[in-house]
């Protein structure tokens, strides 16, 4: 008897190890299909004296500072909290983006309210947007953004009021299994990017009652946004915020798909197809490890002159006089690097990248197709006999919270170019415009700024 009952607890530990099992296996599956193209359904300084001057003020006090908070458009005193704000929202994929008034929880234990001051036209919003990539709806839209942190919860530890912060549009919790290899552009706590939802589940944007993501765990299109501690990055506070708010997106994703995901090292030939303000800082990227030959391909020729300026050494409107270039100057070989960060990924896009690297190439695509879409339909041998690697990469393969700080120092000396980057700036009630300019491509990036 006492064997019959000790061998049912044993068989009860067994089910139960199986089943934290099975649950950890479906919240790692459901983490990859929730990052942007998930399931809909799924649930809910520097050395001088001005250098030093800087770390003063952005350091000195720190945790008390109201600088920033104060002037806010809803004047929000420091460490309270506001109940409204202005959003871009998405009701239904395919329809334009809808400028509304939410509701606004405050923030929970862990959690900031940050009133933004910039946000960045990314075309992965544009994906959601079109329904390109699948998101639960309604959200707000949004993750690329800069702002202040006007209040906390009591439990928050990285950041205080007043402090200057970037959003991160992947979480970083610094204690999952990816944060603690230093992957942390892999933080488990991006599950919910295209749900929207808190780590905890619940939303802080509300609609006549109802529940508002925010994408990307964010809402960058928002006057304020209630977030996660994990998902904001501290900067200087002289640092410009529409310069600041690129690098939480599309500055780092393409440079780290340049500099970590393809390691591109000094003599290398790379080639950069899509030159948006993803690309552009591939560009920049590829350059500054030291490449060669650096190829820009985009059938917009404004994108290359953009791209001639940051360090290209080569444009082509046409992929295939690119292909000739790169088979010429490489005596054969091909390039080392294809990086893949065209606006809506294909089959093509991808097929070019592969036959344009030579033995040993890395094919890095950073940009996102259509849901569903097959993108990667090749016959495997060559990849196989040529040693061809064909890798995806999220955030760059970054680790926000010491890249963000460390390319707005690399700005700051001249190594980055980023004013540059920024064509042209909007207001919120512009988004809509602002993708359209995007589409039609007239920006390398556009910025909304939301006014003081
Ligand atoms: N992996 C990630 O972490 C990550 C992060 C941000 C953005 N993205 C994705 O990266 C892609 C680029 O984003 P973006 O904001 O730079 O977009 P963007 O629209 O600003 O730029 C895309 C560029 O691609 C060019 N292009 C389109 N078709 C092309 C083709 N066949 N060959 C060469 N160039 C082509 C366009 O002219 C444009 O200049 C998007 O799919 C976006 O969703 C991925
Ligand atoms: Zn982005
Ligand atoms: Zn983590």
């Amino acid at each position: 008897m006492k064997g019959a009952l000790l061998g049912r607890a044993r068989n009860e530990r067994i089910v139960t190890a199986h089943r934290l099992r099975y649950d950890r296996v479906t919240a790692v599956q459901s983490h990859a299909a929730c990052r942007l193209g998930g399931d809909r359904d799924a649930g809910p300084p520097a050395q001088n004296a001005r250098g030093k001057r800087m770390l003063e003020r952005s350091f000195a006090g720190a945790g008390t500072s109201t600088e920033g908070a104060s002037a806010s458009r809803r004047e929000a005193p420091a460490g309270e909290t506001v109940s409204r704000t202005r959003a871009a929202v998405l009701h239904e994929a395919g329809k334009p983006w809808d400028i509304v008034e939410l509701d606004l929880d405050p923030p929970k234990e862990t959690e900031v309210l940050v009133e933004l001051k910039a946000a960045g036209l990314c075309h992965s919003d544009e994906h959601v947007r079109a329904g390109d990539s699948r998101a639960r709806l309604p959200m707000v839209g949004g993750h690329e953004g800069s702002g202040v942190v006007v209040a906390t919860g009591a439990k928050v530890t990285r950041v205080a009021v007043g402090d200057h912060i970037v959003c991160s549009f992947i979480p970083v919790c610094g204690t999952c299994r990816y944060c603690q290899t230093g992957r942390s552009s892999l933080c488990d706590r991006g599950l919910f990017a295209g749900v929207g939802c808190l780590p905890d589940q619940t939303f802080r944007f509300h609609e006549n009652g109802e529940d508002v993501g925010g994408l990307c765990v964010l809402g960058t299109f928002s006057e304020y946004a209630v977030v996660s501690e994990w998902s904001v990055t501290k900067i200087h506070d002289w640092l410009p915020f529409d310069i600041a708010a690129l690098v939480g997106c599309g500055v780092t994703t393409g440079w780290g798909s340049a500099v970590y995901a393809s390691q591109v090292r000094a003599g290398d030939a790379v080639v950069v197809f899509g030159i948006g303000g993803v690309g552009i800082n591939a560009v920049q990227g590829a350059r500054f490890a030291g490449a060669k030959h650096l190829v820009a391909v985009d059938p917009v020729p404004f994108k290359l002159e953009m791209a001639e300026k940051v360090g290209a050494t080569r444009t082509f409107t046409d992929p295939d006089e690119a292909q000739d270039y790169i088979t010429e100057v490489t005596w054969g070989q091909g390039a080392d690097h294809a990086i893949l960060t065209v606006g809506v990924m294909t089959a093509d896009v991808v097929d070019r990248g592969i036959k344009i690297v030579g033995k040993g190439g890395t094919i890095t695509i950073t940009g996102i197709p259509k849901q569903g879409e097959m993108t990667i339909v090749q016959n495997s041998a060559a990849i196989t006999g040529w040693q061809k690697r064909i890798q995806g990469t999220i955030f760059g393969s970054s680790n926000p919270l010491y890249d963000i700080p460390r390319l707005l120092s690399l700005w700051e000396s001249g190594d980055l170019m980023l004013n540059e980057l920024i064509t042209r700036r909007y207001k919120l009630e512009e988004v809509n415009e602002g993708y359209q300019d995007m589409l039609d491509g007239k920006n390398v990036r556009g910025v909304i700024v939301y006014d003081d």
